[in-house]
């Protein structure tokens, strides 16, 4: 099994920076701040901020910055995950080993924590960023809110939920993983790349292509995780695709299948960072660790 781990100075830094970002309990009113901070402080793998220093090490983009959005994304994920497991959605109990929002608290808090959240990663992009002028601010804006909203994550969600009990196709199956979890995941890679002047296209386009395959690669593991994989280990319940009958890459294109497509993924994802020496090989190891993850 895989011994791969992330860059734990990475994680331990998105700890701290979002603890800090984010308001205190003390603060009225202060259940719904509770509720924000038991979501995105709960632990979690950290491999959207992983991406995003990993990206900026490999364009030399200072760290606050970095930080800034960061913060942003994993607030945004945070509250995705918030919404996926409420009663109308996946209606899941256990999320990073421990009670989903909605049990923690109460569905209501859950949702407008949530909702909180996301406001909060764009008030946080918007607030000035030392090295940063205000247009650069406003496409890192512009990017994270296509990525979250209905033409990104959102929008895969609702493929996803519009897809129960339907056979896909394997094009159709990839599209909705392209919204629901690539379009996050390439923001994390792409916007880094709008913090400096000297980035040229050819170095976006190919930093897209690793993003595009990685992105995809991450749910298709998530796919092959939720069969293989055991509750204890994955902190959140296991096999619960199948019992939702939802759509996924092993109920499609089988177990080997599923497994064939991540190898090509990664092999596609490392092909595109050919031209890059070794200030991208944070990338090359999320690449690596998102194929072999266990959990
Ligand atoms: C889970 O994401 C949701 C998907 C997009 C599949 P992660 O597996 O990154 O969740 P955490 O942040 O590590 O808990
Ligand atoms: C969730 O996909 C994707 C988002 C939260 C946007 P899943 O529903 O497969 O995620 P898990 O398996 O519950 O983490
Ligand atoms: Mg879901
Ligand atoms: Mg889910
Ligand atoms: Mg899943």
């Amino acid at each position: 099994m895989s011994d791969v781990r992330l860059s734990e100075p990475h994680r331990l830094r998105i700890e701290q920076v979002l603890s800090e970002a984010l308001a205190i309990e003390d603060i009225a009113p202060s259940r719904l701040h509770e509720a924000m901070r038991y979501s995105a402080l709960a632990g979690g793998k950290r491999i959207r901020p992983g991406l995003v220093y990993a990206s900026g090490a490999a364009l030399q983009i200072p760290l606050l910055p970095l930080d800034r959005i960061a913060v942003a994304i994993e607030c945004i994920h945070a509250y995705s995950l918030i919404h996926d497991d409420l009663p109308a959605m996946d209606d899941d109990d256990l999320r990073r080993g421990l009670p989903t929002a909605h049990k923690a608290f109460d569905e209501a808090t859950a949702i407008l924590s949530g909702d909180a959240l996301q406001a909060f990663a764009f008030e946080w992009l918007s607030e000035p960023i030392e090295g940063l002028r205000p247009d650069q601010q406003l496409k890192l804006i512009k990017v994270l809110s296509v990525a979250a909203g209905s033409r990104g994550m959102v929008g895969g969600q609702a493929i996803d939920l519009a897809s129960v009990g339907l056979a896909l196709q394997e094009q159709a199956l990839e599209t909705m993983h392209a919204h629901k979890t690539g379009a996050l995941i390439n923001a994390c890679v792409m916007m880094p790349s709008y913090c400096s002047d000297s980035i040229d296209e050819k170095q976006r386009e190919l930093l897209r292509r690793y993003a595009d395959a990685i992105g995809l690669a991450f749910q298709v593991q998530d796919d092959i995780l939720d069969v293989e994989s055991d509750t204890d280990t994955l902190g959140k319940q296991q096999g619960a695709d199948i019992a939702a009958n939802k759509p996924t890459y092993p109920s499609i294109l089988g177990m080997a299948g599923a497994k064939e497509k991540l190898r090509l993924l990664h092999q596609e994802s490392l092909a595109a960072l050919d031209d890059f020496g070794h200030e991208a090989d944070l990338l090359r190891n999320i690449a690596q660790f998102i194929v072999q993850r266990i959990k």
